[in-house]
């Protein structure tokens, strides 16, 4: 009873085109991550270098995981938990759906505090309160917007939002409002990258991002951009595996999976386009952490006639970004609570925002009174996105990967791809070469490094 009131408990929601398949995956797949966080992980991690290992991580480890996601979901039209259970009865599998279900709590809950960011930096726009004429402006007003309570009213805003977009149910919400979104966005933000092409030192930006030091690349840059690159996907924790549980069985999945890395690394490399060659005509350092965008494009757009105009779309364009993200985590423990422990939509809905509420309003607080409070060095903010990116989607994505690989019967993985298998004949024993050994080595060996093993 996936799609809400008064049907038959037989009857799961199942997207209703090709498109909406693909429109709510990129929608889960671009989102902050691409815009936010990519731009200010490759300004951190010495821009090229960084680039080429986070393009290594999306097709070479990231697209085996995310078919490997794709056909547990549709081979079992179960959520992440129950996927486990329909598959292969009575073993422990089941608990890499718990984990899911738990990191997508994590990063439902630090994600709201940006996504909140962001609403708040629209209405700013509209004001006329982001008319920075220097960074140290741009930086007092980041502070002082995400330093209050207000930050925390507006992850509540945001988290209200996006429960109400998920109680209208997997079509009449989630579907419709990625058909419609994700081309929008796409304009919006390729309009930015032409202005960007305009200033003085676009070719800066572009030698940054794209011309890789290769001195820079380290285990610590790896681990990142594996990160990133899970993050990105929005692999390892269940989104793509719930939301293939709703495809059709003619959707192709190796495609479907093809074109969602592609989007996803477009719109990052679009956001990066469109920041860098900002970041140093305006002098300033790639190198500011999770404040770059929220402090550097104010005063870009500041620059440009109608500026406050163009903050407000950006800012609106960011939104929408998160929104189309967090619905497809929220999705996760809704799909779970409502299939598993036979609760309404409506109720499941109500339990995971209050959960996630929680959370959220801790990390809200991690900019404010609670900036002091560290658990091993790491504020609650800091430590969700540690905990959920560095370790729990990495083991995610690694177990998905082995239970596709080794331990699903083959007869159903075949199926699932046989729309490709059909007319290449390589395809699947590639596929299960990589899941079987290549993800899960080079994410155990990674993830040894992250912990201090190796
Ligand atoms: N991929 C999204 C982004 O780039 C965030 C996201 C959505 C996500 N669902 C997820 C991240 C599941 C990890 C796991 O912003």
């Amino acid at each position: 009873m996936a799609n809400g009131k008064g049907q038959q408990k037989s009857v799961r929601a199942m997207f209703t085109s090709r498109f909406a398949a693909v429109a709510t995956t990129v929608g889960s797949a671009v989102g902050l991550g691409n815009i936010w966080r990519f731009p200010y992980e490759a300004g951190v991690h010495g821009g090229g270098a960084f680039m080429l290992c986070y393009l290594f991580f999306v097709f070479v480890i990231g697209m085996p995981v995310l078919c490997a996601e794709f056909s547990i979901g549709r081979a079992s039209r179960a959520n992440a938990f129950g996927a486990f259970d329909k598959l292969s009865p009575g073993t422990p599998w089941r608990m890499s759906g718990l984990i899911g279900i738990t990191a997508s709590v994590l990063i439902l809950s630090f994600y709201a505090v940006v996504a909140g960011w962001t609403l708040e930096y629209c209405v700013e726009a509209l004001c006329g309160n982001l008319d920075f004429t220097d960074r140290t402006a741009g930086h007092e007003t980041f502070r002082s917007l995400t330093g209050g309570t207000h930050a925390l009213v507006w992850t509540v805003i945001f988290l209200a939002v996006n429960s109400f977009v998920v109680l209208r149910g997997v079509n009449k919400g989630i579907e419709r409002l990625c058909n419609v979104l994700m081309p929008v966005l796409f304009v919006i933000l390729v309009t930015f990258c032409i202005r960007s092409f305009f200033l003085p030192k676009f070719g800066e930006g572009m030698h940054f991002l794209f011309d890789p030091d290769f001195s820079k690349i380290t285990p610590d840059v790896m681990l990142n951009a594996m990160g990133q690159a899970f993050f990105s996907l929005s692999l390892g924790v269940g989104s793509m595996l719930t939301y293939s549980s709703y495809f059709s069985d003619s959707t192709n999945l190796a495609r479907t999976a093809l074109s969602t890395a592609l989007l996803d690394t477009l719109v990052a490399i679009l956001a990066g386009v469109m920041i860098f060659p900002a970041v140093f005509s305006f002098g300033l350092s790639p190198e500011q952490g999770p404040a770059l965008v929220f402090e550097v494009l104010p005063y870009v757009f500041n620059q440009m006639p109608l500026g406050a105009l163009w903050a407000f779309i950006f800012f609106v364009l960011l939104f929408v970004a998160s929104l189309t993200s967090t619905v497809s985590m929220s999705e996760i423990s809704i799909a779970y609570f409502n299939e598993e422990r036979h609760i309404s939509r409506r109720k499941a809905t109500l339990i995971s925002s209050a959960i996630t509420l929680v959370g959220g309003i801790l990390c809200a607080l991690s900019f404010g009174v609670l900036a002091d409070f560290t658990i091993c060095g790491k504020t609650f903010f800091n430590l969700f996105d540690f905990m959920s990116s560095n370790i729990l989607l990495p083991i995610g994505a690694m177990l998905y990967s082995i239970y596709a690989g080794w331990v699903m019967k083959r007869k159903y993985l075949t199926r699932q791809f046989s729309d490709s298998v059909g007319h290449l004949s390589w395809f699947l024993p590639l596929l299960v070469f990589f899941m079987r050994w290549v993800c899960p080595v080079a994410i155990f060996i990674i993830f040894l490094n992250t912990i201090g093993l190796i």
